[in-house]
């Protein structure tokens, strides 16, 4: 990053690419360029503490796990991380086990998101890169120029940053996706009639495996942070609001979705957090425009059931970090053209694969008999065809080409 040296334009600030947001994606698109010798400067509109600090998915494919030791940003990973062979599918009072790794040579590793956060911001932060929290995007300008500007606000100032390339991973609610001029992009869309709400709790979990149940009064989910940390998900009402959820009426309705396998019962403990998700699918293609390089939350979103989101994230940035490095290093332009292409053919076998899931585990807001019939075929289906459960494991764990 250099600044500009009179007083006036003390606001203005130049780098290679300039990167909005730091989640997942964000930060390790930052740190690939660093390890590429490319320069660049992430703004995130939030303290250092709260993206520290906000609690989100934590199952990382075998690809992400890859990645991370790849670029030297596994050894708390390593240290801290669980690997999984399998997952429980409980329904019907029975439980049937997926053997991920025995169907699929391949694992996943539970680490919550925000510990790959921390590892990403102390790795960048440690190399000297330049991390601006707080810092506000506000405007996208000259993305169809070869050195566009990201106008943002800190400390009450006006500032500007200006680059070569903008790489818009602000998620979901950010301003990238609306700097592309009407008509460019074509969104494709799902809402479910559903929400989740998510506990973290002081309580050893009762599983060395995640669960995900199926039950008559909606789905829950039973998974973990470390030896003394759960993590549960409830289906509730998409417009439920947390108020009308103590912890007691949590764990009831946890113990009534969970403890139907004969024998087997959760571990209660102090609830530390908890919070209501909606669920969407969401995609806008193409994930570029001009200048604008859209990746992670920004551009597509899954529901959580596939655990897919994360991986989403860092699988588009990955293809990103290579394009960029083309484009400095050797003035190719291909990969950065082709970078929507192919970010989306993952990206679409991850929606069909969250959408397949969320569709086989939850209640739907209307009672539909003939649905609740198919959800029940197509568990057992699961649970009794080495193909059908080597379709769901593959996708689980990641398919390492898409
Ligand atoms: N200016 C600066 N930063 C912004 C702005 C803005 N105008 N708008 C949003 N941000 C920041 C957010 O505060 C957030 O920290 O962009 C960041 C986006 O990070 P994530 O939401 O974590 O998105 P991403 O990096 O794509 O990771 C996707 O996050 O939501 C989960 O399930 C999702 O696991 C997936 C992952
Ligand atoms: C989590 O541990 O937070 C988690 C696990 C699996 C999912 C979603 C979330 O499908």
């Amino acid at each position: 990053m250099t600044r500009n040296g009179t007083n006036e334009e003390d606001a203005r600030m130049r780098t290679q690419v300039g990167i909005v947001g730091a989640g997942p994606a964000g930060l390790m698109l930052s740190h690939l360029l660093h390890l590429h010798g490319i320069e660049s400067v992430v703004l995130e509109c939030r303290s250092r503490e709260y993206v520290e600090q906000r609690v989100r998915a934590g199952v990382l494919e075998q690809g992400s796990v890859d990645l991370l030791h790849r670029t030297g940003l596994a050894d708390r990973l390593l240290r801290e991380g669980m690997r999984h062979e399998g997952i429980e599918l409980r329904f019907d009072g029975e439980s049937h086990r997926v053997p991920m790794t025995e169907l699929t040579g391949r694992a996943i590793t539970v680490y919550g998101q925000q510990e790959v956060v921390k590892d990403l911001i102390a790795a960048r932060l440690a190399a000297g890169g330049s991390l601006l929290f707080e810092a506000d995007a506000v405007r996208l300008d000259g993305l169809d120029s070869d050195s566009p500007v990201i106008h943002f606000r800190r400390d009450g100032r006006d500032e500007e940053l200006h680059c070569d390339f903008v790489a818009g991973c602000d998620g979901f609610h950010g301003v990238s996706r609306g700097a592309v001029p009407d008509g460019v992009l074509r969104a494709y869309e799902r809402t479910y009639p559903f929400a989740w709400l998510g506990v973290l709790a002081a309580a050893p979990p009762a599983v060395d495996e995640l669960v995900y149940a199926n039950h008559e009064r909606g789905f829950a989910l039973y998974s973990l942070r470390s030896p003394e940390i759960s993590r549960l998900y409830l289906q509730v009402a998409p417009d439920e609001e947390i108020a009308a959820w103590p912890d007691e009426r949590i764990w009831a309705e946890l113990r009534t979705r969970l403890e139907t396998v004969p024998g087997w019962s959760l571990n209660e403990g102090p609830v530390l957090e908890k919070s209501i998700t909606p669920m969407r699918s969401f995609v806008v293609e193409p994930m570029q425009w001009q200048r604008l390089f859209l990746a992670g939350d920004a551009v597509h979103i899954v529901p959580p059931t596939g655990a897919k989101g994360m991986n989403l994230a860092l699988a588009d940035v990955a293809l990103l970090g290579d394009a960029f490095a083309a484009w400095y290093g050797q003035q190719r332009t291909d990969l950065l053209e082709t970078y929507s292409t192919t970010a989306l053919r993952r990206v679409w076998r991850a929606q069909h694969f969250s959408w397949w899931m969320t569709s086989m585990l939850h209640r739907l807001e209307k009672d539909d008999p003939y649905e609740t019939k198919l959800q029940a075929a197509t568990l057992r289906y699961v649970a009794t065809s080495a193909a059908y459960a080597t379709s769901l494991a593959e996708n689980y764990v990641g398919l390492p080409e898409v």
